[in-house]
């Protein structure tokens, strides 16, 4: 490899370029493109069938290397396609130096790279329709609690426990299609791009692609070298899904804490203090939190990276694989130790139940029941604010109040008032999409199917 040169490479310079450390990570995808290239090369009339066979053969013996830890990984050749084809010389000779034919590493390292995104966006999909089940099953199972909804993180207006997880069904189910979406952009065959302006001799694509199982073929050999739209767009999918994971993260932090003490995390997911006995920390839900940070900042490094590369290769690109497999391993792990966390969490039905009885959070059902009785709801938002003002001052629940003390702020108040509660404020959201548990279990049937479709 080193023909063109006078000397040897400077040693630093040398493991400064290779990426062999981390795109050993690609040998399955490398063998797979190459063992498609060599039979369509054998098909086109391009290498005998014969040399087909040992290359494919050689390729397949050298995966078993690598996956038996045999491998002799070496940084002077550079990257993982130049280590498993000077493998392949040393094994077949002459077959072996013909593999090359009609390729590039620019549209070999290209597809590598979209066979292992195609297969990391399966397996994102998959888990996160797994923690959709586990939220399901959470719902379900405390379908009949009720729990203080919020806005400012104040309370705000009763509502179902299983209502606030099926937010974050839907945040999941909008991931979903955007992996989808990604999958779709990702599912595109590069090889037979050449190095950028495609190959002088008369290859199949289609053959290709068909074998690697692509859709379709990409229709612009510089745009296919030098496209990694894909990854970021994987990045960028992952980075919402982390953010949604993120909020749910702190949820738990707070709802576990002995401030709210809605839930409790089953012991296998909780940590303790080297120091403080008593505690048990919500770590899995912190490191989350916390982990969300690497993954937009993946994000970010390869906007970076690709912001201003003129076309078409460039090697500032073999910086896209460490911020993606690191992404790639945050997101599947994050999602796989949540599906477990959620699964077994407790909920505290009598906290939450009485959180949601507490205070003046009936306030907009005493506004809606003037609405009732003919008072337009501004004025009636007014009067339930004096209302509140009153009892706060006077150390009242809306329960303590007498009749008489509600007749001060409304004659329109009756003996009736006593019947808004909890539960006929969560019934009165009856509308599609609202938390009365009619509604609710719509919501939780049609989420239903979507994971089991
Ligand atoms: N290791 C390289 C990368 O990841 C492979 C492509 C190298 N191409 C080249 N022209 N040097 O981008």
């Amino acid at each position: 490899m080193r023909d063109r040169f006078k000397k040897e490479v400077n040693k630093l310079a040398q493991d400064y370029t290779a990426s062999i450390p981390f795109d050993k990570r690609l040998y399955k995808q490398d063998i797979a493109g190459s063992i498609a290239h060599a039979k369509m090369l054998a098909k086109q009339g391009i290498i005998s069938d014969k040399e087909a066979e040992l290359i494919t053969m050689a390729l397949t013996s050298i995966r078993e290397e690598i996956e038996g830890g045999e491998f002799a990984f070496r940084a002077d050749l550079e990257d993982i396609h130049m280590n498993i084809e000077a493998r392949l010389i040393e094994k077949v000779g002459d077959a072996g130096r013909k593999l090359h034919t009609a390729r590039s590493r620019n549209d070999q390292v290209a597809l590598d790279m979209r066979l292992f995104a195609k297969e990391a966006i399966s397996q994102t999909i998959e888990k996160l329709v797994g923690l959709q089940r586990a939220l399901l099953d959470v719902a379900e199972a405390n379908k009949d609690e009720v729990m203080p909804g919020y806005t400012h993180l104040q309370r705000a207006q009763p509502v179902l426990f299983a209502h606030h997880m099926l937010a974050y069904f839907e945040m999941l189910q909008r991931d979903v299609s955007r992996f989808r979406d990604c999958l779709g952009r990702t599912d595109v065959l590069p090889l037979g791009s050449g190095a950028l302006a495609g190959v002088p001799y008369p290859i199949d694509r289609d053959f290709l692609a068909k074998e690697l199982g692509f859709s379709r073929i990409s229709a612009n050999s510089m745009d296919a070298v030098s496209d990694r739209d894909f990854v970021i767009e994987y990045q960028a999918a992952a980075s919402i899904t982390m953010m949604h994971l993120s909020r749910l993260a702190e949820e738990l932090v707070l709802w576990s804490s002995a401030e709210f003490g809605f839930i409790e995390l089953d012991d296998a997911y909780a940590t303790g203090s080297s120091i403080m006995p008593q505690k048990k920390n919500p770590d899995v839900a912190e490191l989350a939190r916390g982990k969300t940070g690497r993954v937009y900042g993946n994000l970010l490094a390869l906007l970076t990276v690709m912001k201003a590369l003129p076309l078409s290769y460039n090697r500032d690109m073999q910086e896209d694989k460490e911020g993606f497999f690191d992404t790639v391993d945050t997101l599947l792990s994050t999602l796989e130790v949540f599906t477990g966390m959620i699964a077994t969490l407790k909920v505290k039905g009598e906290k939450t139940r009485r959180a949601a009885e507490e205070g003046y959070i009936l306030a907009t059902d005493l506004a809606d029941y003037l609405v009732g009785k003919g008072v337009p709801f501004r004025e009636a938002h007014n009067i339930v604010g004096g209302l509140v003002q009153y009892a706060v001052e006077n150390g009242k629940t809306f329960k303590d109040l007498s009749l008489s003390e509600y007749k001060n702020f409304s004659s329109l108040f009756e003996e009736d008032v006593y019947s808004v509660t909890v539960a006929s404020s969560i019934g009165a959201r009856d509308v599609p999409g609202g938390t009365a548990p009619g509604q609710v279990a719509q919501q939780l049937a049609r989420a239903r199917k979507i994971v089991q479709g």
